[in-house]
């Protein structure tokens, strides 16, 4: 599924979902669990996160890709890499990413989250499971993405063996990635969301979420909020 938008037209009842939003907020939930954060929490709304943050929580607010007045955390992966996290809670709001987890968390049998960064760990743990695969592109206020679209045609073409291709979309994001594979980093260079990030001066967060198996956390939905597997 491309683009949130359009979840409504797969039935995922039967449905593991790995929810993808590269840049930046499933990079950022990987990399903070695989740092020693014990749980996220990722929300829809800034109201919904202050409500979080009051409580306590360490609380992380991104719009735009860039960060909420009033909230301690941006949303760089590299501020997840912080020993102040390590063992704590922390809530999470972001323009795109928290939206399609919170999108698909009432339905799907498991909610997963999903980067390159962990793409190894995601498709391994898939391999043992006997539901069907919906990955839910978080993409940009509705619009496809280029970097999230990737991450989907890398995941169907490391299942390939076990899983049957159920949609164009699956076999034209594999069919991408095979093309972008060697190269991503150059394959993404023009797309919107890179430009939008370095006309915010954000560089480096770039090359570090197109890493592949950084990671072996696997993110996983328990109620409402994300723990590592
Ligand atoms: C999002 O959820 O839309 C993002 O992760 C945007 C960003 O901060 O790069």
């Amino acid at each position: 599924c491309l683009t949130p938008d359009l979840l409504h037209l797969h039935a995922i009842d039967n449905t593991i979902v790995v929810v993808a939003d590269i840049f930046r907020a499933t990079s950022c939930m990987v990399t903070g669990l695989a740092y020693g954060i014990e749980s996220i929490t990722p929300v829809a709304t800034v109201e919904e996160c202050y409500a979080y943050q009051q409580k306590g929580y360490f609380a992380a607010a991104e719009r735009n890709a860039m960060k909420v007045e009033g909230f301690e955390l941006d949303n760089s992966p590299f501020s997840y890499m912080d020993d102040r996290l390590v063992g704590g809670h922390v809530a999470m709001t972001t323009t795109n990413g928290t939206l399609s987890i919170t999108k698909a968390k009432a339905d799907a049998v498991k909610v997963l989250v999903g980067a390159f960064l962990n793409l190894g760990a995601v498709a391994n743990y898939l391999q043992s499971q006997s539901y069907d695969v919906l990955v839910l592109c978080a993409g940009w206020k509705g619009r496809v993405n280029l970097e999230d679209t990737l991450f989907a045609g890398a995941l169907v073409e490391a299942l390939k063996e076990e899983y049957m291709i159920a949609e164009d979309s699956a076999l034209m994001a594999m069919r991408a990635y095979q093309q972008a594979k060697d190269d991503l980093l150059g394959y993404v260079s023009n797309s919107s969301h890179v430009r939008r990030l370095q006309r915010l001066g954000i560089q480096k967060d770039i090359s570090y979420c197109l890493q592949r198996d950084l990671y072996d956390v696997v993110p996983i939905l328990r109620g409402s909020t994300l723990v590592g597997m």
